[in-house]
């Protein structure tokens, strides 16, 4: 899980533009960079572990010279972060480097023969085996591009890899098999980059490679082929994401800048709906009881959500499995009858895009959610939906998700329609969704309070029942992946069934009050906690005395949000607790150890 970039220019030198579209590229690992310039006879490599910024200051990186370059951010997978692991990676002489995002599954056997023929590796990473396969490859004779489809051909796994050579010092070549890879184009220079943020400071005009091409930027030309050698014409594609959209516009950290965003996400969300997606929602209702839903993390959160939410708005029982258990427990079940629906922020997630393949090989219908445009799983599956949320660039899911579930919502309620259900004033509702979102934002004073209150606890609960069950799960990871303290959300009907051995005087318990049939028995939850000395934060219907008198802390949601519409306000309110309470102990929120934006490994 790396970011990799490249630029090409007639004109300056790129070093100063390579370190900085590597720091827009930070969220997608951040353990060592490095960069590689291309220099009359030579190509310079200068890299080490740490994170961007250390390492520009380290070795003066933006004074290097040079108009082709290529730059890599990492986090570890093959080889533990250090200097010798870090990318860009070269062959023997030191006339080549390479930059990789993915994993090289075959690089063991790989090197063994190429230590044989006499190369001298440096690193224990699995990518160095490409520079050294080049190497042999242009030492046949072959040009740069030919040289890297020859070496692609011999790799197992998944790739995105960018190449310079001096020999063919005014080229990159690139090249993508299962992980992303995009090129900007602009008047001064040609782009390449796992993501589009990297460069759209500089241009908003993209060029998505697609699986198993080959790309070739020369001056300020784009030639793309197949890895079979079939030339492929793709249009220029206008992205309307504004550079200013994936910064954090004054806001301390990306997290809360997400989060505050939400309103405006989920507006448009369903503004990109147009009323519309029929061929999804018609997939969807056609077929009998063989629906599931695939993801990780919060977008599995979201799907458990949506599972609710479909079966109260429509009757529809969607089956929804986290991506790393579903090849075990559904794949072997799956037929041309089944349908499978991924969802994923990224649409680069490992374990469901592998999902989603393994699903299509056993016939099932696929359908991919997603926010990211040309993502790994959007070709893969039979049909799309974006959630339009804009970037997200806090490594912790937040505008995402609420835009996730508004949009498994409308195809909830179209889907009802379709079968024949009313649901009029329930789209009506949907449409507010944004203003309730926006009242929500209000609960930001209190949850700075309460974190002060649950700083310096070593373990804090969420309950929750019905679609609260899916909030408190997510309130769970919010605070557990940026603060670092032990949390764990569970349904609250199994609290008397063990977890309730854990609770003693001042445990902080989170209880999720959603709206409905829950409600009550949620009440009874309460107490079987408040009885064992749990200190109660709550978020509840505005109006809940019953809560609020058992709470410590109430968040109060507005009465006029319905059941089916609450996991997205419920969930604001635990963002933001988690969000204060990381910052609090001195945490970076957009950067949690151990953690990266896109998990593009299983
Ligand atoms: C969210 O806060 C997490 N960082 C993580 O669980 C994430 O949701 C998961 O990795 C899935 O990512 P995806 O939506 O891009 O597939």
């Amino acid at each position: 899980m790396c970011g990799i970039v490249g630029v090409i220019s007639k004109e300056f030198n790129v070093a100063p533009l390579i370190v900085s579209m590597l720091k827009k590229l930070e969220y997608r690992g951040y353990d060592s960079a490095g960069v590689a310039l291309v220099q009359p006879g030579k190509v310079v490599v200068k890299k080490d572990r740490g994170v961007i910024d250390d390492i520009r200051e380290r070795y003066n990186l933006t004074k290097m010279e040079g108009k082709v370059g290529l730059g890599h951010t990492r986090w570890a997978t093959h080889g533990a972060p250090s200097h010798k692991n870090a990318h860009p990676h070269q062959d023997c002489r030191g006339e080549i480097a390479v930059v990789h995002n993915g994993i090289i599954e075959n690089y063991v056997e790989l090197k063994r023969e190429l230590v044989i023929r006499g190369h001298l590796f440096k690193s224990e990473t699995d990518t160095e085996v490409i520079p050294h396969l080049i190497e042999e490859k242009l030492a046949e004779g072959l040009d740069l591009k030919e040289a890297v489809k020859e070496t692609v051909k011999k790799l197992k796994g998944s790739f995105a890899i960018a190449v310079v050579s001096s020999k063919f010092p005014h080229k990159i070549v690139a090249a993508k098999k299962g992980s992303p890879l995009v090129v900007g184009v602009s008047e001064e220079a040609l782009f390449i980059a796992s993501d589009i943020p990297a460069f759209l400071q500089q241009t908003n005009k993209v060029i998505f490679i697609s699986e198993e091409e080959i790309v070739t930027l020369t001056g300020n030309k784009v030639e793309i082929e197949t890895f079979n050698g079939q030339k492929v014409k793709r249009t220029i594609q206008t992205i309307n994401w504004t550079y200013e959209m994936a910064q954090k516009s004054g806001y301390p950290h990306f997290m809360l800048k997400e989060i505050e965003e939400q309103p405006l996400a989920i507006k448009e969300t369903l503004r990109s709906t147009n009323g519309e997606l029929m061929e999804i929602v018609e997939e969807i209702v056609k077929n009998e009881g063989n629906l599931y839903f695939v993801a990780s993390g919060t977008s599995y959160h979201a799907t458990l959500a949506g599972k609710y939410i479909f079966a109260k708005v429509a009757g529809i029982p969607f089956e929804t499995m986290q991506s790393s258990e579903f090849t075990e427990a559904i794949v072997p079940t799956l037929s041309p009858k089944s349908l499978v629906f991924a969802v994923s922020q990224s649409g680069e997630t490992a374990d469901t895009k592998v999902s989603l393949k393994k699903a299509k090989e056993r016939g099932a219908k696929t359908i991919a959610l997603t926010n990211v445009l040309g993502s790994s799983i959007t070709r893969i599956a039979d049909e799309v939906c974006y959630t339009y949320a804009g970037p997200e660039i806090g490594v912790a899911a937040t505008k995402t998700f609420t835009s996730q579930i508004t949009l498994l919502t409308y195809l909830a309620l179209k889907s009802a329609e379709v079968l024949g259900l009313e649901v009029e004033e329930k789209f009506r509702k949907l449409k507010k969704l944004p203003q309730y979102l926006s009242k929500t934002l209000t609960t930001s004073n209190l949850a700075q309070r309460i974190a002060k209150e649950i700083k310096s606890h070593g373990d804090v609960y969420f309950i929750g029942r019905g679609v609260g069950y899916p909030v408190a799960l997510e309130g769970a990871l919010k605070l557990k992946e940026i603060s670092y303290i032990h949390a764990e959300g569970t349904g609250a009907g199994e609290y008397k069934h063990g977890p309730l051995a854990l609770i003693s005087e001042n445990t902080p318990v989170v209880a999720v009050v959603t709206p409905g049939p829950s409600q009550t028995k949620m009440v009874g939850n309460i107490e079987e906690v408040k009885a064992r000395g749990a200190k109660v934060i709550s978020i509840a219907p505005e109006g809940n005395k019953k809560i609020e008198e058992m709470s410590n802390f109430t968040f109060k949601i507005n009465r006029e949000v319905d059941e089916f519409l609450s996991p997205a306000p419920y969930i604001v309110p635990l963002q933001y607790l988690a969000y204060y309470t990381a910052v609090l102990r001195g945490l970076n929120p957009d950067k949690p150890r151990n953690l990266a934006k896109s998990v593009t490994v299983e």
